[in-house]
């Protein structure tokens, strides 16, 4: 069964991008946020240490520049840099417009300014936050906000499963034209025609055994796009957070880097800091450089985990700025402000992403992309702390800037092809899914982690083209179901992302190979680009 309904703008995903959108529009347009599960769960709801942009006085757009470049280690695309840089004041200034609640602190002439923390890569205070919960003061701030609107339909517990592309009299492939979606309560699927299409699905980091990113960051959009047309840049730069809480109950729990800003110190298990021997900037030297080397003192040890430490700040400077960190590490029976937290990477964040211009469009027309789905240039071969929020909040006003210019002259989309799942079957092997999607996240973990070999890559790539025949066939044959979506979805990055990490024969960046332990200088830096069998 299918029903097909039509809106202005379609935006797949509820986060910072999404609804950045949505909130950009104009109130005339009729608008659906199709979201996967309820509105406010996302990445950036989970977001600790904050916003990076330039506030303070003796900061510069220009040392915000510099310091992004340095941190993509040759890889970033200076124009979008400089575009989202400039962009930053702004954004932050319609989020307080919005009515987020960001952390103060007394002005010079005695007002209240925003606090700016510092974290990895950053050479001045940039960071404006909420605590160490800004991510959860932007998103239900702009949930607040975008309940408000009337001409904003909510689609809670939709998962997108494939967007939808006009077929040309020529029997091309045009425009995008909407994007079929899995009503998960009721278990059917829908078609969503839209005008303008907009993938802010989030990242894709649950690719990985071990990471710091709630369930749904599946890498959906990625997935769709691709199967869409669309080209995919630098997949394999995944981000590894240096600090996760090590405990086998806390799911890899993010502490904030904002905890090495204000003074933490990274300890071996014997108490001596480390951080000196790989990187001036020792603990605030940017995220590839520390994950590494924790990495590699747990190898050297062989420990499973190594320590991160604040104590010897005062308790009340330590609960006024990580309530959250302090409150869930006690929930784990460890007081951070009395003894060191035990702590490992995890993969955090996807660099690369569906290429975008600086307006979010992709590769076909009327489908936008913004946020962490999407692949402006900004990152590089590394993201700096706390730039990804900045690049939502700036692109998703620049998608919806861009969307507003072309809405009129853009024709309604013609009716769509019902969703036809006559010849499925209901699954009879569930454990075809678990059993999958565990082997795919340890092989990832195991052979495409922090530290890469051209031998483990091998290794991977074997893997994911068995698993991808097994997935495929499974998914042509049975009935659609959330987790069947996000395993498809799941395969389908991992094999961008390994292949991209063949492709890439130098270590730069995140991406470091023992084969190839040094940038290659022979050649000017470039991105890996991947392009579509179909387009
Ligand atoms: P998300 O916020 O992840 O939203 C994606 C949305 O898409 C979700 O609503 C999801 O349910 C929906 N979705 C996905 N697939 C589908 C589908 N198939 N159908 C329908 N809906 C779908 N960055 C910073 O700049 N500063 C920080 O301090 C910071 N801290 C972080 C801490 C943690 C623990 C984590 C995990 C990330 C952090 N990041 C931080 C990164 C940042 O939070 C994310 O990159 C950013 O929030 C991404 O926003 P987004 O809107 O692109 O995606
Ligand atoms: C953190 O708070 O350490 C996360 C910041 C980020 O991912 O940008």
């Amino acid at each position: 069964m299918s029903q097909t309904a039509a809106y202005d703008v379609l935006i797949i995903g509820s986060g910072a991008a999404g609804l950045g959108v949505a909130l950009e529009l104009p109130q005339s347009m009729r608008i659906a946020v199709l979201t996967k599960n309820a509105l406010e769960e996302s990445n950036t709801y989970y977001a600790q240490g904050g916003i990076a942009a330039v506030l303070d006085e003796t900061d510069t757009v220009d040392a915000h520049v510099a310091d992004t470049l340095i941190a993509g280690a040759g890889l970033c695309d200076e124009v979008a840099v400089r575009f989202i840089v400039e962009h930053g004041r702004a954004s932050i200034e319609r989020l307080i417009g919005f009515g987020v609640g960001f952390s103060q602190e007394d002005g010079p002439n005695g007002d209240q300014i925003p606090h700016l923390t510092r974290e990895g890569g950053h050479s001045h205070r940039r960071i404006v936050h909420a605590a160490d919960a800004t991510g959860k003061a932007v998103e239900t701030t702009l949930v607040e906000r975008v309940k408000e609107r009337a001409n904003v339909e909510i689609l809670e517990h939709h998962n997108a499963v494939d967007l939808i592309r006009e077929i040309l009299p020529s029997g091309r492939r045009g425009r995008c034209i909407g994007a079929y979606a899995l009503d998960t309560k009721a278990g059917t699927v829908h078609a969503y025609g839209a005008k303008a299409t907009v993938l802010a699905s989030g990242g894709a980091c649950k690719v990985y055994l071990y990471t710091s990113n709630p369930d749904g960051a599946t890498g959906d959009g990625v997935s769709m796009a691709w199967r869409a047309g669309c080209r995919v840049a630098n997949m394999e730069f995944t981000q590894f957070h240096p600090t996760c809480l090590y405990h086998q109950d806390a799911k890899s729990f993010l502490i904030t880097e904002a905890v090495r800003g204000e003074g933490g110190r990274l300890l071996l298990p014997d108490g001596t800091r480390f951080m000196d021997q790989f990187h001036k900037q020792a603990e605030l030297a940017p995220r590839d450089v520390v994950a590494r080397a924790i990495d590699h003192e747990m190898k050297r040890l062989g420990v499973d985990c190594l320590y991160l430490d604040i104590s010897h700040k005062p308790a009340p400077f330590i609960l006024e700025h990580f309530p959250t960190v302090h409150a869930r590490c006690l929930d784990f029976g460890i007081d951070m402000t009395k003894e060191p937290l035990p702590i490992v990477p995890a993969a955090h964040y996807s660099c690369g992403g569906v290429m975008t211009d600086l307006n979010g469009l992709t590769d076909v027309d009327g489908l936008y992309a913004a946020g962490e789905v999407a692949f402006t240039g900004l990152h590089g071969a590394n993201r700096m702390a706390s730039n990804s929020l900045l690049e939502c909040l700036v692109l998703s006003n620049a998608a919806a800037q861009d969307i507003v210019t072309k809405i009129a002259t853009t024709p309604v989309p013609p009716a769509i092809r019902p969703w036809d799942a006559s010849w499925v079957r209901e699954a009879d092997e569930e454990v075809v899914i678990s059993h999958n999607w565990e082997e795919l996240r340890r092989f990832m973990w195991d052979y495409v982690g922090i530290v890469r070999t051209s031998k483990r890559l091998e290794r991977a790539k074997h893997r994911i083209d068995l698993l991808l025949s097994e997935i495929t066939d499974y998914y042509s044959n049975f009935q659609i179901t959330s987790d069947m979506l996000e395993l498809r979805n799941l395969a389908v990055v991992a094999e961008l992302i390994i292949k991209s990490a063949m492709m890439r024969t130098e270590s730069r960046g995140l991406h470091y190979t023992l084969d190839y332990p040094e940038p290659d200088i022979s050649r000017p830096p470039r991105a890996t680009i991947l392009i579509p069998p179909l387009r």
